[in-house]
């Protein structure tokens, strides 16, 4: 197991309404969390109920209608890079930049000097298995690959936390279940703070300590999850009886609410 610190996000009362005035769509209702400091969480729940609207205001992309999103108790107004870096679910890659040149990017636009940003973008490439690949461009890459250069993208800002919507989403379950293995390597070197958006209940369980599991729209959460399974997080554990009652546990929750939409077992 690894140690679980202080609350570094804070989610207090979290609202949300899209379009007041005309035809209102209410996507959160109400939401409250805290993630502890380099612990892995996820969140799970129907299509649409909510999901990647909570991490745009966690991100500081979008205002909450009510409530705050507090980072190390500071609330989210805007955009924090250096201190949380986002990992959409395509990997929105410059067509036109090579992979270093992509992970680069963030960090010529925070006026970061050009040899911390090689020594940056060589380590991250590293990390994420690409080191032979710095100079290709995205039509070059995998599928696979080009969602390790997102990944590295995040992690070369140097943020404390890691949000990622659905990272895995576009790839196949072979290149999934690696990457998501590859993914706890580098939780593991870095002790980031990873918060996961993910449609499938096996790969929340797989890699997280808590599982978020949020209600049909307007989303709520409806439960917190602990994963006791110990780390390092092996493959056979999957089969395991505790790895069988959670993701029951999820599924049944998911589905007592009647949820539209597709989640994956
Ligand atoms: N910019 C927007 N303007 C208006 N409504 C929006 C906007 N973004 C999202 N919504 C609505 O808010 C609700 C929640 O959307 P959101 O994208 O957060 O869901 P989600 O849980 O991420 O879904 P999925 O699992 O399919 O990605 C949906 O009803 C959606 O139509
Ligand atoms: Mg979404």
């Amino acid at each position: 197991m690894n140690a679980i610190g202080a609350p570094v996000i804070e989610a207090k009362t979290v609202g949300k309404t899209y379009g007041v005035g005309r035809a209102p769509v209410r996507a959160l209702d109400g939401v409250s969390f805290a993630v502890p400091e380099a612990a892995f969480v996820s969140l799970v729940g129907p299509s649409g109920c909510g999901k990647s609207t909570l991490l745009q205001i966690m991100g500081g992309l979008v205002p909450s209608t009510e409530g705050e999103v507090l980072i190390d108790r500071e609330r989210v107004a805007k955009p924090m890079p250096g201190k949380i870096a986002i990992v959409f679910q395509d990997a929105t890659l410059l067509p036109w930049k090579t992979a270093r040149a992509n992970v680069e990017f963030p960090l010529e636009l925070q006026g970061i000097g050009a040899a911390e940003r090689r020594r940056r973008s060589d380590d991250m490439l590293n990390l994420v298995g690409l080191g032979d690949f710095t100079e290709r461009f995205p039509h070059e890459l995998s599928g696979g690959m080009k969602q390790r250069v997102s990944i590295a993208r995040g992690l070369a800002q140097e943020p404390r936390i890691i949000l990622m919507d659905e990272p895995f989403g576009a790839l196949d379950e072979q290149t999934r279940i690696k990457m998501g293995q590859e993914l706890l390597r580098i939780w593991e070197a870095t002790r980031k703070t990873i918060f996961l958006i993910t449609h499938s209940l096996t790969e929340a369980i797989y890699l997280s300590d808590r599982v978020l599991v949020m209600s049909h729209r307007p989303g709520r959460i409806v439960e917190t999850l602990t994963i006791d399974l110990p780390r390092p997080r092996t493959y056979d554990m999957i089969g395991g009886v505790e790895f069988g009652r959670a993701r029951n546990r999820i599924w049944s929750l998911i589905t007592a609410d009647e949820a539209e939409g597709a989640v994956e077992p």
